[in-house]
């Protein structure tokens, strides 16, 4: 534990030397960063002694919580045996072996083969390339769009930035890829024209789909990309009539499908992946964060047995690889995972105990004067904030209010992440009674200082 002497040395010193990843700078450093020095089980602990509960899993990745001895001695024990060796040189080692079987035994059963990376991002990278070559050994090169959608986020990295759909990021001073196209997403409560229902939204959200594969010309379209639950956009969940209509339109044009689960795998909907909640048929998914509990960095994308039979009909390389692809530890550390999520049944629990626990709670702030939406799915939950309830007007300057309600949560021991307005939570797929129950305290005593900071600004 750190004093608070070395809390400002810290702080000193991170202001110094440390560019965070998305953040205002400038403020960051006019109100200090928060040291996190402790973690176990669903909690965290800052360098003052604060007790936190963390809603977030870190960031959508800690499905077992924080600080199993078991995922550490199995780290331990790889890198006492074969710290790290390349899979590039016709070489292969025991624990990505061992993983990738696994995670084919657990993903649906056309996907059987893993390509390994370091992040979610680079999974996004790595799919956009596998199918892109694809449709260039199929004799069908014309074939590079990837069609996705707004608010959508795969990642950092420009191919990965360019897939997603936050126009934040595109405007950034580096290029956009070329071949790239966004739909509107699926967001009902803040897209449906008046009076149209989930069900008719859906369709319609869907139906872009098929609008923008014959506005470009459905010979040039390569794949939909799409996260079973847009995550980073603000927990998007799509109305029932969503994926099954994307999925009929992705059979017609005979396009391929990428499930983006970097989210939604590991047990976080109550199925090992999030495609299975939905029964959509993906040829690819990538994965990253929950595969290790984020213990270390490993991604990866699943990929279909047609594109890999394509691959190897053809006399050719791929020309792609990572370091790290396969890294030996992080294998460890993620067969170690899945072996305890799967011994400990958390992903059937998720269904049959944490995602009713989460619509339960969430349903007590319906009410509330500042909430227009509550929303969840599985473990991932959502509470929009509005200045008008009635008809779903935002506050001015969005964001603002996220913020503010996001340091009162800190304030109460609790981690919510604020989306602009919206305030998104995933827990650890351990949490028991007692942690809804802080949590709903918490966001109970937040959501009442947020509306006494912001009472003048709602609609009368
Ligand atoms: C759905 C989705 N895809 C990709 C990424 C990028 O993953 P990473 O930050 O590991 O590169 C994220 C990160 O939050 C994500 O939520």
């Amino acid at each position: 534990m750190t004093n608070q002497y070395q809390t400002a040395q810290y702080r000193e010193l991170d202001a110094l030397h440390h560019l965070h990843p998305f953040s205002h700078h400038k403020s960051l450093r006019e109100a200090g960063v928060r040291v996190i020095v402790r973690g176990d089980g669903p909690y965290i602990w800052d360098s003052e002694g604060h007790r936190i509960l963390d809603g977030m899993a870190g960031l959508w990745t800690a499905n077992l919580g924080h600080s199993r001895r078991e995922l550490a001695e199995a780290a331990y024990q790889q890198m006492l045996e074969l710290p790290f060796y390349n899979t590039f040189f016709k070489t292969t080692h025991p624990p990505v072996v061992a993983l990738a079987r696994k995670l084919a035994e657990i993903a649906p059963e056309n996907l059987n083969q893993v390509f390994f990376g370091s992040s979610g991002s680079e999974s996004n990278d790595t799919a956009i390339r596998l199918i892109r070559h694809y449709w260039a050994l199929k004799g069908e090169p014309k074939r590079k769009i990837i069609i996705s959608r707004k608010n959508a986020y795969h990642g950092s990295t420009i191919a990965a930035a360019s897939m997603s759909g936050m126009a934040h990021m595109h405007l950034h001073s580096y290029p956009v890829y070329e071949g790239f196209r966004h739909i509107m997403d699926p967001y009902w409560y803040g897209e449906a024209k008046d009076g149209e229902s989930p069900a008719e939204f859906g369709l319609r959200a869907a139906r872009a789909l098929e609008d923008e594969i014959l506005a470009v010309g459905p010979e040039n379209v390569a794949a939909f990309a799409g996260e079973p639950v847009e995550g980073a956009g603000g927990v998007k969940i799509a109305p029932e009539t969503y994926w099954p209509e994307i999925q009929r339109i992705v059979d017609k044009y005979g396009i391929l499908l990428l499930a983006d689960e970097v989210i939604t795998g590991f047990g976080r909907l109550g199925t090992w992946f999030g495609s299975q909640h939905y029964g959509i048929r993906p040829n690819l998914i990538t994965f990253a964060k929950a595969v290790t509990s984020g213990y270390l960095p490993l991604s990866g994308v699943l990929v279909d047995d047609k594109i890999v039979a394509t691959i190897l009909a053809h006399d050719d390389d791929f020309h792609h690889g990572y370091t790290f692809s396969g890294h030996p530890v992080a294998c460890a550390v993620a067969l170690k995972n899945l072996e305890i999520i799967e011994r400990e049944k958390l992903v059937p629990r998720v269904k049959e105990f944490g995602a009713p626990a989460l619509a339960k709670m969430l349903a007590k702030f319906k009410d509330h004067p500042l909430v227009g939406e509550v929303r969840s799915v599985g473990l991932l939950g959502a509470i929009e904030l509005v200045a008008d309830k009635r008809t779903r007007r935002r506050f001015d300057n969005p964001g603002r209010v996220g913020l503010i309600c996001r340091d009162h949560f800190f304030g109460e021991g609790f981690i919510m992440r604020a989306v602009f307005d919206t305030m998104v939570m995933s827990p650890p797929l351990i949490w028991t009674e007692t942690q809804f129950d802080e949590a709903e305290a918490a966001i109970k005593r937040a959501l009442d200082l947020t509306l006494e900071n912001v009472a003048g600004e709602l609609a009368a």
